[in-house]
């Protein structure tokens, strides 16, 4: 398909701005790309707004529509608005330095600019969308992965299907990437609500690749013992510096059994051995007591040393904390998430060579406005996106309210993934806050399941409108290379080490 016929004719331009009046029978939409040929370059712009009209005056149409009058000949037309983003001259593609000529001929895209554009990459989200038309597959690079990114969708847009879409193929690339995901509904595994129903279970590398970690089978306990002083400032966002000078002071006297024996000495009305002020010492025991028996036992096992063993060989983990209690969830992810983190970094700044051999890390964090919050104390994950970049560490920030993460955060977000918003405060917050999306308010209200609009900077520096690839088809497509594998090991072991914790948990302690 080379170049078919022009869809239309440049009627003016004005900076970065283009009108063009479009032939009859042609299909448009808004935030089309479209292909503009100008002498000896040419240039690509997003169609912004439409109107359509006649050369005739208003009094006119309304007395020829009434019946009353007929007036002629005169000529219906519509004229189009487009955005330029790129420029094409010779063989080099950059940013416009100029904009079309009056009467330049204007051209829906085709596959061979899909490639002049460059919008393929090593993991493939779907393909671009032109009018009613498929092209070209549409990609991130890995090397987008540490540069942070965000989906953003209202319920059912389809965003549960884009992170089935990226992870399996972070799981296809192991051990280069890797991925750590919170799965809040519990969807992932299974793939509750895509129909038909495929989950990354589903995937062929599942067995050898990935490893799924949940509440209901107990494979999320963290033993206490495993807490040091250090971790409360995750575990307990508003605690204060006397409860940390106290809660080390007990460290420094019982060791690793300390929350154990504090809160035993505490619960029997006994003095403990390390003095502090009342109010202190009640604030720090009652949060100690709030860390339930279920997931914080009194051992030394801690599912987040699993966690990190198989993230550091190229082990997706995923872990469903449905179920759990809010604040439960937010302990069990943020305790997670920083072990795994600060391993990248500590072996950055001590051990360079073992740190190079790292897969490059995504962690996808579902309800993120939960976390990135300008209102709720700091997490360790406005830490990543603001400066774990170096360390290969990436976030994808998935929600549907992408108002209530913070600026800094969504400023760092490189690659976005927008998908349909009605929220008006949602819209403009995207907009705004986005590079090149600021004539797409509408048009994010107006996608359909599974369309979206894709930024990846500094690779794709515009709005490209994209079909999502649903997950089964992904999955029908790439065949079945199962290898057939024993169940991981890790997955054997641990059940092991767990059942043998979970009988001595039950013993009491002296
Ligand atoms: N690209 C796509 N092509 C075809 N169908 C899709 C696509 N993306 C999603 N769907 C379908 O749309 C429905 C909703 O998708 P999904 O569960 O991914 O939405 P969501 O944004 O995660 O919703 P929620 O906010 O409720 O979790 C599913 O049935 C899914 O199969
Ligand atoms: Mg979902």
């Amino acid at each position: 398909m080379v170049n078919p016929e022009p869809i239309g004719f440049v009627c003016g331009t004005k900076g970065d701005s283009v009108s063009f009046l479009v032939n009859k029978n042609v299909n448009l939409a808004f935030g089309q790309i479209v292909r503009i040929d100008s002498s000896d370059r040419c240039f690509y712009a997003r169609v912004v707004n439409s109107e359509s009209s006649s050369t005739l005056e208003t009094i006119e149409q309304l007395r020829e529509a009434e019946g009353k009058e007929a007036f002629g000949p005169y000529s219906a037309y519509r004229r189009v608005e487009a955005m330029l983003f790129l420029e094409k001259r010779g063989g080099r593609v950059r940013s416009p330095t100029f904009n079309p000529n009056y009467r330049d001929k204007v051209y829906a895209t085709s596959e061979e600019d899909c490639s002049i554009l460059k919008l393929s990459g090593d993991l493939k989200l779907g393909r671009l969308r032109s009018a009613d038309q498929l092209l070209g597959t549409v990609g991130i690079d890995i090397s987008a992965i540490p540069r942070m990114m965000g989906m953003f969708g209202m319920t059912g847009s389809g965003k549960t299907n884009t992170e089935l879409i990226l992870n399996a193929q972070i799981i296809d690339n192991s051990p280069r990437t890797v991925a750590l995901i919170y799965d809040f509904a519990g969807q992932l595994l299974e793939g509750k609500e895509i129909e038909p129903q495929r989950g990354l279970k589903d995937h062929p590398l599942f067995h050898s690749k990935v490893q799924y970690y949940s509440a209901k089978d107990r494979k999320l306990a963290v033993g206490l013992r495993t807490i040091t002083p250090a971790k409360l400032d995750t575990l307990f966002p508003d605690i204060q510096p006397p409860q940390k000078r106290f809660a080390w002071a007990l460290y420094q006297h019982f060791g690793v059994t300390w929350i154990e024996m504090s809160r035993e000495i505490y619960a029997n009305s006994e003095k403990l051995p390390v003095h502090a002020n009342k109010v202190v010492v009640e604030a720090l025991i009652q949060k100690l007591s709030s860390l339930s028996n279920e997931l914080f036992p009194a051992t030394n096992y801690s599912f987040v040393n699993s966690v990190l063993q198989n993230i550091c060989k190229g082990i997706t983990c995923l872990i469903d904390i449905s179920g759990l209690r809010s604040e439960d969830q937010k302990r069990i992810v943020c305790l997670s998430a920083s072990v795994v983190a600060e391993h990248y970094k500590h072996a950055w700044e001590e051990n360079y060579e073992e740190w190079q051999k790292l897969p490059t890390l995504l962690i996808t964090l579902e309800e993120a406005h939960e976390f990135l919050d300008p209102n709720s104390s700091r997490t360790i994950f406005s830490d990543v996106a603001l400066t774990y970049r170096k360390y290969r560490v990436g976030l994808n920030a998935v929600t549907p309210r992408p108002s209530r993460i913070t600026f800094d955060v969504f400023a760092e977000l490189w690659t976005k993934v927008i998908m349909k918003t009605e929220l008006k405060k949602d819209r403009q917050y995207l907009t705004e806050n986005t590079p090149y999306m600021e004539y797409s308010e509408t048009e994010i209200k107006m996608l359909d399941v599974g369309e979206a609009l894709l930024i990846s900077e500094p690779k794709i520096k515009f709005a490209v409108p994209i079909k999502v690839t649903h997950y089964p088809a992904y999955l029908e497509k790439r065949g079945n290379a199962d290898y057939s594998l024993a169940a991981s090991s890790p997955l054997a072991s641990m059940d092991t080490r767990l059942k043998q914790l979970s009988e001595q948990s039950t013993k009491p302690l002296m």
